[in-house]
């Protein structure tokens, strides 16, 4: 059966709608603003559960098929949850083995949300009648528009370590193993005295009194994400039984280690994300560019779903500042830019009560005489005339290639530095491609690499042999690399490819790693270019020897003195480029400044000013540039062609664009 298409023909606007938390007067008010607001879509039920089986097995729909009825009234498309994401308190009571556990035995109680092991039958039963009825209830009604699965797998329960889970996770080692002996090989159980004779004596890795095994560890995240996953697939599969034709999501929250978005992006219709940057990270915005490149990649650059922000501060951080006045409507345009078809905000009306009643809304406690009232009415109204662009694409010469198992890998105890945190250092190589307004995709070791100019490996730490093959063909065939320190070490159970490090791409870089040389906290390590001049470096450095790689920076200093730090090696028609120590933003600049130029990638828009981000969709109406002002003042950007400005006030092509602090320029060519 083909899964149903999503393909909305405009730029969906709305919010997350709690009509449960207030009484009719309000529906009526709140119907009348989302029209005025331009709102195309509202996303109800994700926390419904308790009130449509307030007790088990017994259903009352009255309230929610009248909030669908209205909001079909209203034009308003519904985004129906499956109202999974939180049990009911009766639950716990009833089976209290659905609850979840921590590493340290400690058991999570209701009262929050969330409250329930991905690894529990029980749990799952309920869920799956539940979903039973509420597809057959609505499976026909004209405000359906898609279903919305969960709410934000793993935010809280990533890892349960119940009793439920344990079963779970036995059985999915005996998929993954078939013979004990597989699994001692694969967890290196000869180390430690850890050897099983029978899969019951296997655990979740609990706490333990020293180093729990590696390779169980990460099988145990691999076993949690795909807990997670079953939760999703077993609503999935009746939602397709009952509703073929209605297409299914949930939401991916921002970059989340616990989930492996590779493996679930399969599995949903449309790729949907919840996004919050931290509004006190001055490069929060590179970073958010970031998800959104992976978001659009995950399903081969289909547009995705912003499916959560914050119209103004989240409640959840220690110190939740405001976003100032333009930046909601900046940010929300970011998304687009990077390929998402929706703008949807959590949540529509401010909570009164309840851990979120600070967490900024689109009516405001305040109500609508407000700032962010009156900015959420001009973004949907803009947005309202922007549906050309949905469903256009973008295309991008660069790929950032990374896994969630190696991520995993990556972060374990008992490395020569714990200080390697993924995601700051897949920054690190962002950041210049953000500053250059180079469109990049992201990929996982298994995709398709070799459609790139450019790929950027990242600490890379776990490649299988086939996947660190499949890197370095792209390369023989034309594609060019950079790879930073600390890639192809080990593999899928995390047994280091013995023979010099990096195995597998010794010959791709041409040299061999002897010896990882970490650095200590604050300390600065100089690094000479070839050609003249020094940069800093921190956190690592190796003891590298070239076997037909050029150095073109060496270490200046220390016992390391003369030896290289980032070279670059011919390997068939492409050219593999080697880091091996975390430079300073400056010198990775250059560094990746001089990749894009070997292997011939174009930026969006060349000599874009500081802070000012560039990125490009294409549909049959035309090639959309986006420019955004992240800066703290207006500039002037020079466009290489004349352009029409969708936002502007003028009807001819313009080629000289002013950008206010915070503004932004909807452009397209010219037909
Ligand atoms: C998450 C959840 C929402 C809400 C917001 C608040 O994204 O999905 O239910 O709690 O956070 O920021």
């Amino acid at each position: 059966m083909t899964p149903p298409t999503f393909a909305p023909g405009r730029l969906l606007y709305g919010g997350d709608y709690y009509p449960e938390q207030w009484s009719r007067e309000v529906w009526d008010e709140d119907m009348r603003l989302m029209r005025e607001c331009g709102v195309t879509l509202a996303r109800i039920g994700i926390f419904g559960w308790a009130q449509v089986e307030p007790r088990p097995g017994e259903f009352e729909f009255s309230s929610f098929d009248e909030v669908m009825d209205r909001l079909a009234e209203a034009g308003v498309g519904v985004c129906l949850a499956t109202m999974t994401a939180s049990p009911p308190p009766w639950m716990a009571h009833l089976h209290p083995e659905t609850l979840p556990v921590r590493e340290d035995g400690v058991v999570l109680h209701p009262g929050g949300r969330q409250h329930y092991c991905p690894s529990s039958p029980v749990y799952r039963r309920y869920a799956i009648r539940l979903v039973e009825r509420l597809a057959e209830r609505y499976a026909d009604h004209p405000a359906l528009r898609f279903w919305h699965v969960g709410n934000e797998y793993g935010v809280h329960v990533a890892l349960s370590y119940s009793d439920a889970a344990a079963d779970g996770f036995r059985r999915w080692l005996q998929q993954r193993y078939a013979m004990i002996d597989e699994l001692n090989d694969a967890w290196s159980t000869t180390f430690w005295s850890q050897r099983y004779d029978d899969w019951a004596e296997i655990q979740p890795p609990r706490i333990a009194p020293a180093f729990a095994n590696p390779a169980q560890q990460i099988d145990f995240r691999r076993y949690s994400s795909h807990a997670l996953l079953e939760c999703y697939l077993s609503e999935v599969e009746v939602l397709r039984r009952v509703t073929p034709d209605v297409p299914v999501t949930t939401n991916l929250l921002m970059v989340w280690k616990p989930v492996d978005f590779h493996r679930w992006a399969p599995h949903l219709d449309v790729v949907s994300h919840d996004s919050y940057p931290d509004l006190l990270d001055p490069e929060a915005h590179i970073r958010a560019g970031f998800a959104y490149d992976l978001m659009r990649s995950l399903r081969d650059g289909q547009p995705w779903l912003l499916m959560e922000q914050a119209p103004s501060a989240v409640n959840w951080r220690q110190r939740n500042p405001v976003k100032r006045p333009g930046q909601m409507r900046l940010w929300s345009y970011q998304a687009v830019a990077r390929g998402a078809d929706s703008v949807i905000f959590f949540q529509w009306r401010q909570s009164r009560g309840g851990a979120e009643k600070f967490h900024s809304a689109m009516v405001p406690h305040a109500g609508t005489d407000t700032r962010v009232h009156r900015e959420i009415r001009e973004l949907g109204r803009e947005l309202g005339e922007l549906a050309e662009i949905a469903g256009t694409r973008s295309r991008a010469d660069v790929a950032i290639v990374m896994s969630w198992p190696s991520w995993w890998g990556l972060e374990l105890d008992s490395h020569p530095s714990w200080e390697l945190a993924l995601l700051d250092r897949i920054h690190d190589h962002y950041r210049p491609l953000w500053q250059a307004g180079v469109a990049c995709d992201v990929v996982a070791p298994d995709g398709d690499l070799a459609r790139y100019r450019l790929l950027v490996v990242p600490n890379l730490y776990m490649v299988s042999d086939e996947d660190a093959a499949r890197l370095a063909d792209a390369v023989d065939g034309g594609t060019h690399v950079l790879v930073s320190f600390f890639s192809g070490i080990v593999d899928e159970a995390d047994r280091v490819h013995l023979g010099g490090y990096p195995r597998p791409w010794r010959d791709l870089l041409g040299l061999v790693v002897e010896e990882f040389w970490p650095v200590g906290d604050g300390e600065r390590i100089d690094v000479t270019w070839e050609e003249g001049g020094v940069f800093a470096a921190d956190s690592w450095t190796e003891d590298v020897h070239l076997s037909g790689a050029e150095a073109i920076a060496r270490f200046a200093a220390g016992d390391l003195a003369g030896k290289a730090a980032v070279t670059r090696h011919r390997h068939g028609a492409g050219v593999a480029t080697y880091v091996a120590t975390r430079p300073e933003p400056d010198a990775m600049a250059a560094i990746v400044a001089q990749v894009l130029g070997s292997a011939g990638v174009k930026p969006v828009l060349a000599d874009l000013p500081a802070g000012v981000e560039a990125s490009c969709r294409e549909g049959a109406g035309g090639r959309y540039v986006f420019l955004l002002n992240h800066g703290d003042k207006p500039v002037e950007v020079r466009l290489d062609e004349p352009m029409h400005d969708l936002l502007g006030t003028t009807t001819s092509p313009i080629d000289l664009v002013t950008l206010d602090t915070f503004g932004v320029a909807v452009l397209r060519t010219q037909k």
